[in-house]
């Protein structure tokens, strides 16, 4: 009987690996997939019949003959009729979960290396086109349209050019790159090759964070199975060291040429000055990996989906206190409201969505009155956040945003490179003023034991933090403040200003994003929830 268990990092930390093992050791035989990406069934078996595979999950090492026999009570189906995967719009992650990842012939079988060929019947300028005509976006993030982007790299005069993969994938409750480079790696293969095909690239490198051992293992393995198909274009997994800045694509780019990695100002471009001097095409994963079907299947079939002047489809991360976390890959324009709860079901303990981050640790938060914003570039910017890469995190009615606030600062001032002021002294200059509003305001009524269902040590509300948590710089700042207590006017109202008006030159003033978008998550939680930083009267109504 033929089994597929996914080895997905996620399913495996799941117990994947065990259930495999027994269903191997039960005669069975069995395929590893990467995940199909709903982690509430995980660990995914999936039995082959006659009607399709039909799923089984989660279900453990012990559950093997009441799997085999059909009896076992977590029986789903057959899998792709699954509401969370009927419902998706699969133009990427259309292998993940189905095929053995490291299979050639599996990939080859599911439409694998029909982009590349494609692309590779045209010029250059006509694949340029071609990317330019689906109207895809930067995934990363950004948002920078792709084509262009590749266009000023065709265009740019360069004896070498080099196609560069961002896959230091950062963002707190992001995982779709992880799961694309362990569960399709040949997709990120060809969508680099064409890239190389569309400027003229030769050598391409993809960066891995090197808490991804798995994705790197199975990219450098994907890579050498498909060297001799990508030739003349070659490819090279290069390894991060754990910097969140090193995500930016310059610091990245140092990185690779082996120096510290350190933002870089911009201009030049890394189109027309980067790796090595070189003009550079730098990606992120998810661009890169939904180039084969725009070329497979043509501009039009991507651009017809979408939302406004966001095309094509987005994988959307769940995470947090969900209930059904995972990735779910959809056209532009659902809204926030429907991917919280409708597919992510509210969150996993039952209490109430007091908070949703959308776009990892720089972005925003939102309250439920917020939920109508489609999910877009535009709505989420114009709504003062920003979709990022894409990772949405709920919170439940006992998040203090306040402390979320202050761990937005703490993070910059962990990250920062260094670099430029407005970051690296400002992220620490933030986490003071909040600590000073924390200490000022009376207790929010989210952290109120009796409604989080906590029991507070002595000393309150402030004692329930995790002291480990808090950015430790050495004392420095206490001893500023021990020298001169006298000219800092600690009232509540005076802090909300100085930490509005450190945002403000934070935002206006860094080098790059990390600076720079540290306030959104800092400025949205004072917007919406002021009674979490002692206001007594909203600050900001919530946009109807
Ligand atoms: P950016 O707006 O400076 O640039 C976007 C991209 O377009 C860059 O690759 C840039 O080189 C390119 N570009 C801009 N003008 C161009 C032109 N005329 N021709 C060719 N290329 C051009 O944004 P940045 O700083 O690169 O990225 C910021 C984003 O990164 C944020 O929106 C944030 O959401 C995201 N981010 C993502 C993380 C992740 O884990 N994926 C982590 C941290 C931030
Ligand atoms: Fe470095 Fe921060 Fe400046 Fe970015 S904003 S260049 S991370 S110091």
């Amino acid at each position: 009987m033929k089994i597929y268990v996914s080895r997905d990092m996620a399913s495996v930390a799941l117990g994947a690996d065990d259930v495999a093992q027994a269903f191997a050791d039960a005669g069975c035989e069995v395929i590893r997939t990467g995940s199909r990406g709903l982690f509430s069934i995980e660990p995914l078996v999936e039995v082959e019949t006659a009607d399709g595979r039909i799923g089984y999950g989660p279900v453990g090492p012990w559950d093997v003959a009441a799997v085999l026999d059909g009896s076992h009570p977590n029986r789903l189906g057959p899998v792709d009729q699954l509401s969370f995967f009927a419902g998706q719009q699969r133009f990427t992650f259309a292998r993940c979960g189905v095929i053995d990842p490291v299979s050639l012939t599996d990939y080859a079988a599911k439409d694998g290396w029909k982009g590349l060929d494609a692309a590779r019947a045209l010029a250059p300028q006509a694949v340029v086109d071609a990317v330019k005509a689906s109207g895809l976006r930067g995934r990363g993030g950004a948002g920078f349209p792709t084509g262009i982007k590749w266009q000023t790299v065709l265009d740019a005069p360069g004896a070498q050019k080099y196609i560069v993969c961002n896959a230091d994938e950062g963002d707190s409750g992001t995982f779709a790159d992880r799961m694309l480079m362990e569960g399709d790696p040949y997709c990120l293969i060809e969508g680099m090759a064409i890239a190389a095909h569309a400027v003229g690239g030769t050598q391409g490198y993809i960066y891995i964070r090197s808490e991804y051992p798995f994705a790197i293992y199975t990219m450098r393995l994907a890579i050498e199975r498909a060297a001799h198909l990508i030739a003349p274009f070659t490819l090279e997994v290069r390894e991060g060291a754990g910097a969140y800045v090193c995500g930016e694509e310059t610091a990245l780019l140092d990185s690779i040429e082996g120096k510290r990695g350190q933002v870089r100002a911009k201009p030049p471009l890394p189109a027309l000055k980067g790796l090595f001097g070189q003009p550079t095409v730098i990606n992120n994963v998810l661009s890169l990996a939904a180039v084969p079907f725009i070329l497979a299947e043509g501009a039009e079939a991507y651009a017809a989906v979408g939302f406004g002047r966001s095309r094509g489809t987005m994988p959307v991360q769940l995470a947090g206190n969900v209930r059904h976390g995972g990735l779910y890959e959809i056209g532009f324009g659902i809204t926030l409201g429907e991917l919280v709860n409708d597919i992510g079901g509210g969150t996993a303990n039952g209490r109430p969505v007091r908070a949703v981050q959308v776009g990892g640790p720089l972005g925003a938060y939102f309250p439920p009155s917020m939920f109508h914003l489609p999910f877009d570039y535009e709505s989420f910017a114009a709504a003062g956040g920003l979709i990022g890469h894409a990772g949405i995190t709920v919170f439940d009615d006992s998040v203090d945003m306040a402390h979320m606030a202050r761990f937005a600062m703490e993070f910059c001032a962990a990250e920062s490179c260094g670099k430029c002021t407005p970051c690296r002294i400002g992220s620490t200059r933030g986490v003071e003023i909040v600590d000073r509003i924390m200490a000022a305001r009376p207790t929010p009524p989210s952290v109120m034991p009796a409604k989080a269902g906590i029991s507070l040590p002595e000393g309150g509300a402030e004692e329930k933090r995790d002291p480990s948590l808090r950015w430790d710089d050495g004392g420095l700042s206490k001893a500023l403040y021990s020298r001169s207590p006298a000219r800092i006017d600690t009232s509540l109202d005076a802090q909300t200003t100085l930490l509005r008006d450190l945002c403000d030159t934070m935002k206006y003033g860094s080098l790059c994003a990390l600076g720079g978008f540290t306030p959104y998550p800092v400025l949205s939680a004072l917007d919406y929830f002021p009674e979490d930083f002692g206001a007594t009267a909203p600050i900001k109504e919530a946009a109807e």
